[in-house]
Formats: structure tokens, sequence, C-alpha cells
């Protein structure tokens, strides 16, 4: 994902990435404040020909396929206004829209208005990904059947549970969490995002819920090192 402002920048960190990746979203939803300073993230919701420009520049520059992540608005939501957003997306050329029905405003927190999800679903031709709030299959199934939406993208929930996307609700056994947070610790190291306070937050998330979990979390986010992190995994286990 690339968030920027102007579409020559954009072009070329797409340019730069997509050789490392499968496809490039563009950023249009990020609330934070630094970002909206800059005229970047859901800012960029405000301006519909930069959002043109920056679409078509990116879509001609690249190779891979192209999506773009937008809100249902800045301060306010007005379906009209982005629907019109979204055909201007899709229009210049984007091959998915991912919609997250909170307006910049809302952060990450109060209601997801699948209303806009499916209002935006009846313009577009192209696939269009709900998100927001899904944590369970059920829910994603009932946001697809209820929007219409082509898919649904999974954030916080997918944080230290990634077996949310299999196909059954299944409780994972210790050993299995053992070994997929390992797993995690593998790509953590291949991808050199190996900061501790970042990994034992995430170890924290896949334990939860497990026998003596409340003091295991509580030791895991104490934990100095990696190797430290895997000490208190193993001597869990043999509890
Ligand atoms: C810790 C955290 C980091 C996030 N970082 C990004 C980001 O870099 N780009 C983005 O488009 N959305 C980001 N989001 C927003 C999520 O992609 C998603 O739109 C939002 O959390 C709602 O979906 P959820 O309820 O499934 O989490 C982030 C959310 C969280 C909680």
């Amino acid at each position: 994902q690339i968030f920027g402002s102007n579409p020559e920048t954009f072009v070329k960190a797409a340019q730069l990435v997509q050789g490392q990746s499968d496809i490039i979203d563009i950023n249009m939803g990020c609330p934070d404040k630094n970002e909206i300073k800059q005229g970047a993230g859901s800012a960029l919701l405000k301006r519909p020909k930069r959002i043109g420009e920056i679409v078509s520049s990116v879509k001609k520059a690249i190779d891979v396929p192209l999506t773009v992540k937008i809100r249902s608005g800045v301060e306010v939501c007005n379906l009209e206004y982005i629907i019109k957003i979204a055909k201007i997306i899709e229009e210049n050329g984007a091959d998915a829209l991912i919609l997250h029905p909170r307006i910049a405003k809302q952060g990450g927190s109060g209601s997801v208005d699948w209303n806009v999800i499916k209002a935006v679903k009846e313009y577009l031709s192209i696939p269009v990904i709900g998100n927001g709030g899904i944590k369970t299959l059920s829910d994603a199934k009932s946001m697809m059947k209820n929007t219409g939406c082509d898919g649904v993208m999974i954030g916080t929930a997918a944080m230290g549970n990634p077996f949310i996307f299999e196909k059954t609700n299944e409780k994972k056994t210790y050993e299995e969490i053992k070994e997929t947070f390992y797993q995690y610790l593998e790509y953590a190291k291949h991808y050199e995002i190996e900061n501790i306070f970042y990994l034992r937050m995430q170890a924290q998330l896949f334990f939860k819920g497990f026998h003596s979990a409340a003091s295991l979390r509580k030791d895991l986010g104490c934990a100095s090192s990696i190797e430290e992190l895997k000490k208190l995994i193993e001597l869990n286990a043999e509890v």
C-alpha cells in the first residue's frame, strides 16, 4: 500500500514496489492527523480531480492490479458524493475498490454503515471489498450477503488470530497457536520487523484466551527479547 498526495510521487512509489507486490493499493482512507496535514490518506477524498489524476497515472505506470482503499467520508458521509468518488476511481482504471464505511472523523470506532457498501456496489462494475468490524466468518458472510460486496477485508480481528481466514471456527490448541506464532516470528525476521515492542504485543494477542492466559500475557508483555518470549511460551505449555 502506498500513500501520498501528488500523482508524480505516487507513480515513483508504485514503480519502486511493484516488483515485490502482487497488487498495489492506494491509501485514501487514513484518518491520521499527520497524513491529513500532508493532504494524504482520507484528505484526498475531498479532491475528486486529484483522485482521478492519481489513479490514472499509477494505473498507467504499473503491471500489477491496482486497488484503492477509501472511507465513507471525512467529516460527514454523503452517499451521493461517495458514489461519485467511487465512480471516478473506477473510471480511472482501478481494478477493485476497498470501502471502510466509517467517516475519517470516527477513526476506528463507532458504527460501520453497511448501507454505504450496498449503495456503492450497485453503481460499480469492478469488485467492491467491504471492510470494518468483521470479527468472525459469519460476520464476513453476513456482510457479503447483505451488501452484495465481492469480498471482505479483515484488520483488527486478524491480529493474533490468522486462523480467522480458515473455513471453520474450530478452537485451536496451545500447540497449534505456538507453532503458528513461531512461524509468524520467522516472517517477522524475513521482513525485518523484529521489533520486540511490536512482537510482544503480537504474542499477547496470539495467546489470548488460554489457560493461565492472564499471567502469561502479563509476562509476555515484559519480555525483552524473542528468546525470552519463546521461553515463556514453552514454560506455559508445560503448565
Ligand atoms: C493497528 C492498525 C493499523 C492500520 N493501518 C492501516 C494502514 O496502514 N492502511 C490502511 O489502509 N488501513 C489501516 N488500518 C485500518 C484497517 O485497514 C481497517 O480499515 C480498519 O481497522 C477497519 O477494519 P477492521 O474492523 O477489520 O479492523 C489500520 C488499522 C489498525 C487497527
